[in-house]
């Protein structure tokens, strides 16, 4: 048995990476000093994740809106990304790691498309955790391209309009084959969802940490999985003691 396993034990974690800007900002340091701490963080949750028996862990890389900051943060983030795949590809896929990317890949940089391809390609047999990383992603856009899809088999003559349900929604969108998650931990004491997985997080149970992502060590992590741990889930039903009291 794994000693570090909960009682109630997540299968999926999803991770809002929030904080890097204000970490740095609070040292006097550049922007991208908090990003690259950030990285630091990534491959010690990795590894805390495989450790505690988790079998995806979600990481919010790059979102679709995130085009949006300053020219410079946006080509610092793309050589991290770049600078994290070429560094830990190898290690990962050693570790048994199975990397998926899920996300719009039609409007990133070549090269970019082309590493990401390279390291769910190079990992796709791998058996251990499951790492998503969510780049150029946002849970609109990634519902506006199923619903193309499912238009486009239905104008086809490949799908009937009653086909149309949950499943069939599920199996278009960037996770499909993927459980949803069942704990979204966002950092930097922020509580929102900020375009993340909304089809996806219907049930998951929420965390908030109050420390920003360069923060989060294996500590943290594990203090985040204790409280869901503790949390009830009812998926709109009733727990169970609450039926024994009732019946
Ligand atoms: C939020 O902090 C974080 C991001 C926008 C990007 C997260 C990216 C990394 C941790 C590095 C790259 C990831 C991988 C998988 C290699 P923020 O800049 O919004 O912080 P702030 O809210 O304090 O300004």
């Amino acid at each position: 048995m794994r000693s570090e396993t909960p009682i109630n034990s997540p299968r999926h974690v999803a991770i809002i990476m929030d904080g890097n800007g204000r970490w740095a900002n609070a040292r006097g340091l550049p922007r991208t000093a908090g990003h690259r701490a950030g990285v630091e963080r990534v491959r010690e949750a990795v590894r805390t994740a495989a450790e505690a028996g988790i079998d995806y862990l979600t990481l919010f890389a790059f979102s679709s809106e995130n085009w949006n900051r300053p020219q410079q943060e946006v080509s610092d983030l793309m050589g991290l990304l770049r600078f994290f795949i070429r560094r830990d590809l190898a290690e990962l896929h050693r570790e048994n790691v199975c990397i998926k990317v899920i996300g719009c890949r039609q409007t990133i940089q070549p090269d970019i498309r082309a590493l990401l391809n390279e390291a769910e390609d190079r990992t796709r047999g791998n058996t251990g955790i499951t790492l998503v990383i969510a780049f150029n992603y946002g849970a609109r856009d990634e519902l506006v391209r199923a619903v193309r899809k499912i238009a486009e088999a239905v104008r086809d003559g490949d799908m009937d309009i009653a086909a149309i349900d949950e499943a069939a929604i599920a199996a278009r969108i960037d996770t499909a084959g993927i459980p949803d998650p069942d704990l979204v931990i966002r950092t930097s004491g922020e509580q929102r969802l900020s375009n993340f997985l909304l089809w996806q997080a219907a049930y998951s149970e929420f965390v908030f940490m109050p420390c920003l992502w360069p923060d989060f060590d294996r500590a943290a992590f594990l203090d985040a999985l204790a409280e869901y741990g503790r949390r009830d889930r009812r998926y709109g039903a009733v727990s169970a003691p609450d039926l024994a009291v009732g019946s």
